[in-house]
C-alpha cells in the first residue's frame, strides 16, 4: 500500500442533473479507491472564483463560473494509490469529444462546457488546496476497510 494520496473530485451540475452521481461513485469504488468525504452542495460565486481562480481572464471563465454555480454539485475526496493521476485517467480529457470510450467523459459527455466531472490536476499541491477549500478536517474520515490490507 504505497503512494496513498487523496484527491478532490466533483460531479458537476450537468452530471447531477443527468443522474450520474451513483454511476461515477461506483466507478471509483470498483477501481479500489476509498471514499473519505462527500458533500452534496451548491457552489456560490465566491467559492467558484476561488476554485477556478487560476483561469480568471480566460475567455471561458465567466461561463464556467455561471455553469458551476447553476445547480448542486457532489463534492468528494477519494483516497488510494496514486489517486490523483488515476482519477484523471478515469475522467478522460478536458474535452469529452477527445476522451476515449471507457472514460467518464468519453462515456457521458460530448461538449467541453458540460464535461460532467472535475478532478484535481497532478500539479503539486493542487489536490490539497482543493480539498481544503471544500472540506473541513472533521468532514474527512479516517477508517480502515476490512479488505484493504491485502486486496488493494
Ligand atoms: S487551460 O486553459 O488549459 O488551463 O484550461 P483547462 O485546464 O483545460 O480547463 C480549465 C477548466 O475550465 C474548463 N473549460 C471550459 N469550460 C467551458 N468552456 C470552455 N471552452 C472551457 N475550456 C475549459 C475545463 O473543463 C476545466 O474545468 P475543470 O472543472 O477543471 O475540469
Amino acid at each position: 500500500m504505497s503512494d496513498q494520496e487523496r484527491t478532490f473530485v466533483m460531479v458537476k451540475p450537468d452530471g447531477v442533473q443527468r443522474g450520474l452521481i451513483g454511476e461515477i461513485v461506483s466507478r471509483f469504488e470498483e477501481r479500489g479507491l476509498k471514499l473519505v468525504g462527500g458533500k452534496f452542495m451548491r457552489i456560490d460565486e465566491e467559492l467558484a472564483h476561488e476554485h477556478y481562480g487560476e483561469h480568471e481572464g480566460k475567455p471561458f471563465f465567466e461561463g464556467l463560473v455561471e455553469f458551476i454555480t447553476s445547480g448542486p454539485v457532489f463534492a468528494m475526496v477519494w483516497e488510494g494509490q496514486d489517486a490523483v493521476a488515476q482519477v484523471r485517467t478515469m475522467m478522460g480529457e478536458t474535452d469529452p469529444a477527445e476522451s476515449a470510450p471507457g472514460t467518464i467523459r468519453g462515456d457521458f459527455g460530448l461538449d467541453l462546457g458540460r464535461n460532467v466531472i472535475h478532478g484535481s490536476d497532478t500539479e503539486a499541491g493542487s489536490a490539497e488546496r482543493e480539498i481544503e477549500l471544500f472540506f473541513d478536517d472533521d468532514e474527512l474520515l479516517d477508517y480502515e476497510r476490512v479488505d484493504e490490507t491485502w486486496l488493494y
